[in-house]
C-alpha cells in the first residue's frame, strides 16, 4: 500500500485524533512561524496573493498563520489533498484574510497544472506533506510546482530530516507489521537535493530542532499511530521487545520525549 493510500484511509474523524496530535506537534508549526516571515512572503504588492497549499491536511497550519496576518493582502488559498475529508476540514477553518479558492482532490504527482494555470501563483507551501511523494517523482513534482509560480514566486517545503524521530518511529513501527512491508517515507534530504537541482530557481534551506513531549498513554498511542498512519494499540508496541526497548529509551520521568529536526526548504523562481 502506498503512503498516500495509508493517508487516505487514516485521515477520518474515526481514526485521526486531531487534538492529541497537535497537542504534541503544534511546536513544529509555532517554530516554523517564527522561522519564516510569512507576512513578507505573502505581500506581493497586489490586493490578493495567490497561494497553493499542497497536502493541506486538516488546516492546522493556516489556522495558526491567520492571526499573524494583516487584513491586506487577501490570500486566495487553493487547497490540494488527495483526501476529500482534508479539503473539507481545511476549507471550513479558513478565516480572513485567507479565503478558499480551488479544492483539488489529487496528489502532487497527479496534479494537472492546467487546473490552476501556468505562472498563476505567488507562493506554494507544502507543510509536512512531501513524506508521501516517492523520491523518484520528486524532480517532476518540483518542476511542475515551480511552473505554477509567477516570476519571483516561492515554493516552500517544510519536512523532517532523516535523523529525526519521525523517521525512527516509522522504522520501529514497521517491526509490528512484518507481513505488510510499507514504502518508506520521503524525508527532507532528497527533497532538498531535488529542489537544489531545479534549474529555474534559487534554493535555500534552514533547519531547527524541537522536542515532542508526550504526557499520557492515550496521547502516545495517538502520536505513534498517526506516524504509522495505522491505528495501533500501545499494547502492541509494548509487547514487541525491540519496539518496547526503543520506546523505553525515550522515557524521561513520567513523559516520553522525541527529538525532531525540521527543515525549511525554499525555492524562489527566477525573476522574468
Ligand atoms: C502530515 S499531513 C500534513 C497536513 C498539513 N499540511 C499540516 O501540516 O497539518 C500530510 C497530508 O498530505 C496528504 N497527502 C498524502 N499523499 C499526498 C500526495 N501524494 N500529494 C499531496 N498530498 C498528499 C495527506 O492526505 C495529508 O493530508
Amino acid at each position: 500500500m502506498s503512503n498516500t493510500d495509508r493517508a487516505l484511509s487514516f485521515y477520518t474523524d474515526a481514526t485521526f485524533d486531531r487534538e492529541a496530535w497537535f497537542r504534541i506537534t503544534a511546536v513544529d508549526y509555532h517554530r516554523l512561524l517564527e522561522a519564516v516571515d510569512f507576512s513578507a512572503l505573502l505581500d506581493c504588492g497586489r490586493p490578493t496573493t495567490d497561494v497553493l497549499d499542497v497536502g493541506c491536511g486538516t488546516g492546522k497550519f493556516p489556522a495558526l498563520l491567520q492571526p499573524r496576518l494583516s487584513p491586506r493582502p487577501q490570500v486566495s488559498l487553493s487547497l490540494l489533498d488527495p483526501n476529500p475529508y482534508c479539503l473539507e476540514q481545511t476549507a471550513a477553518r479558513l478565516r480572513s484574510p485567507l479565503r478558499a479558492a480551488a479544492q483539488l482532490a489529487v496528489t502532487a504527482e497527479t496534479l494537472d497544472p492546467s487546473l490552476l494555470g501556468a505562472a498563476s501563483l505567488d507562493v506554494i507551501w507544502a507543510i509536512q506533506s512531501f513524506y508521501y511523494i516517492p523520491p523518484t517523482a520528486l524532480p517532476s513534482v518540483i518542476a511542475r510546482l515551480v511552473g505554477l509560480l509567477r516570476p519571483g514566486g516561492v515554493l516552500l517545503v517544510f519536512l523532517a530530516s532523516e535523523d529525526s524521530s519521525y523517521r525512527r518511529i516509522s522504522d520501529v513501527g514497521r517491526l509490528l507489521y512484518p507481513e505488510q512491508p510499507a514504502t518508506p517515507y520521503t524525508y527532507a534530504e532528497p527533497v532538498a537535493a531535488a529542489m537544489a537541482g531545479c534549474a529555474s530557481g534559487t534554493f535555500s534551506r534552514s533547519s531547527f530542532s524541537v522536542e515532542h513531549v508526550v504526557r499520557s498513554d492515550g496521547d502516545l498511542e495517538a502520536y505513534l499511530s498517526q506516524n504509522l498512519l495505522v491505528p495501533t494499540p500501545l499494547s502492541a508496541w509494548r509487547a514487541h521487545p525491540g519496539a518496547a526497548a526503543w520506546l523505553a529509551g525515550h522515557r524521561r520521568g513520567g513523559e516520553y520525549v522525541f527529538p525532531q529536526v525540521l527543515q525549511v526548504l525554499s525555492l524562489r523562481a527566477d525573476p522574468q
